[in-house]
């Protein structure tokens, strides 16, 4: 969608290969936690390779409206002001997150410990996805949230005054509600325990030991526990963002789908809880090669090298991988749809709950390509066209999901005619560039020709 809320269709034309260097923007995940941990530090933070994505310019909003200040340098470095951790001020407003689901629930985590209201609002997209996983566990804390039904945007939470420190086991695989109460622990006394069965992204403890939080992560029978020492001060910190191994993964793939290809992203996090994707690449046969392995901001980053080398296999995805590359289905779906074979995606029913239903989406705008595909509650199976190629020639719906558009219009790319996307908009929510990017490629994007809807 525009900023004036007019949805703006995309077509994905065949393509030739796609060639050179492609600079992905920077870690979205990281992107938020740089805004809110300097936010909660005393002093400036500066942040290098920030993603200037509609989803992080919204949290750099929010922590401007509750206290901080936020700018960006004419060198494209940000600063954050930090008013430290219980600083923060009662906005004087609503918090308006946008399309993002990380942003609103660590913001609201960040808040609840502190003696402020704050009701926060997105957009439709938002404001149909539950937030109850971690208004719960912030109850425990001593916060009140009142939403609408189903725990459901927009919602106001009234922070705890006398905040009590929380043992708290994560019931379902989400970074975002670890992250929530983890930053929920920073202003309550003592000792609060996060404790996850299956490992999630870990940018929220690598970042609070960066920033000199007192945190302890151990691997025992329960599962990954984490403590930290609540009332810190946190130290103010340089944050260099590592490029987004999530935004990478649509060049990539378009690279392993269009003949002739071969692309090179220099920068990629390497972080081992996302590198899902690319542990599946190999197993299907992509032509992959990590150069130049190095640490940058805390994270492990690497060059990527990816090279088309014919049609793929298809594989069985297990549900154990499904943390590590969970943002990552949508375009392995649209990938695993030009491989030859059949590709099973098991224990993903997260996916119901994202930008979208990422399972019904993909199945939906994959089925009017002319791709068979099948879904059950927690699992997609696509049926690979291999030589035979993916048909094309339909308009699909993305229903405000960046990723559900970006996946298409790859597809497109490597398509027998082009693909549709409704609606481009929200694409500018965490990849802004990607038209221009992939264009400067070799990509064929432009202007719709009239298809039927699906
Ligand atoms: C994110 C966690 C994931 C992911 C999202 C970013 C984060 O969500 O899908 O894009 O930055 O913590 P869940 O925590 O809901 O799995």
């Amino acid at each position: 969608m525009s900023a004036h809320g007019t949805p703006t269709p995309l077509t994905a034309h065949p393509s030739g290969p796609l060639r050179g260097t492609a600079e992905v923007p920077g870690d979205k995940s990281i992107s938020h936690r740089a805004l809110i941990l300097g936010a909660l530090s005393v002093g400036e933070t500066r942040i290098t390779g920030l993603l200037e994505g509609q989803d992080v310019l919204d949290t750099a909003a929010a922590m401007r409206a509750f206290g901080a200040e936020v700018t960006r340098g004419a060198d494209g470095a940000w600063q954050v002001f930090g008013v430290g951790v219980g600083g923060f001020a009662e906005p004087d407003r609503v918090i308006d997150c946008g399309n993002s689901g990380t942003g609103v629930r660590l913001i609201m985590g960040a808040m609840a410990t502190s003696p402020i209201t704050a009701t926060f609002t997105g957009d439709a997209s938002l404001c149909r996805r539950p937030m109850g996983r971690v208004t719960e566990p912030l109850a425990l804390f001593g916060a009140h949230a009142h939403g609408r039904h189903g725990g459901r945007l927009p919602m106001t939470v009234v922070g705890a005054a006398m905040p009590v420190p929380v043992r708290y086991a994560v019931p379902v695989p989400s970074a975002q509600v670890k992250s929530a109460v983890l930053l929920a622990g920073l202003n309550a006394p003592g000792e609060t325990v996060v404790i996850e069965t299956e490992a999630t992204r870990d940018h929220t403890e690598r970042m609070l030991a960066g920033f000199g939080a007192r945190l302890r992560v151990e691997e025992g029978s329960e599962g990954r526990v984490i403590t930290l020492t609540g009332q810190p001060e946190l130290a103010p910190q340089s944050v260099a963002v590592p490029r987004d191994p999530s935004s990478a993964a649509f060049p990539v793939c378009a690279a392993l789908m269009v003949p002739g290809s071969e692309l090179r992203v220099p920068g990629v996090s390497r972080n081992p809880t996302r590198d899902g994707l690319y542990v599946t690449l190999a197993e299907m046969g992509a032509d992959l090669a990590f150069e130049n392995p190095r640490e940058e901001g805390g994270e492990p980053v690497a060059d990527l090298v990816a090279r088309f080398s014919g049609a793929l296999r298809g594989v069985e995805v297990p549900p154990a991988r499904a943390a590590s590359m969970i943002d990552e289905f949508p375009i392995l779906a649209a990938l695993a749809a030009t491989a030859e074979g059949t590709t099973v995606m098991r224990g993903v029913k997260e996916l119901r709950v994202k930008e979208s239903d990422r399972i019904a989406a993909m199945a939906a705008g994959l089925a009017a390509c002319g791709v068979p595909v099948s879904e059950t509650e927690d699992s997609l199976t696509v049926e690979g066209r291999g030589a035979q190629g993916v048909a094309g020639g339909a308009t699909v719906a993305t229903h405000l999901d960046h990723r559900i558009a970006m996946s298409f219009l790859c597809l497109g790319l490597a398509a027998r005619a082009p693909v549709t996307v409704d609606d481009a908009g929200p694409i500018a929510t965490s990849f802004p560039d990607f038209g221009p990017l992939l264009t400067r490629l070799g990509a064929r994007l432009g202007e719709t020709t009239p298809a039927l809807p699906i």
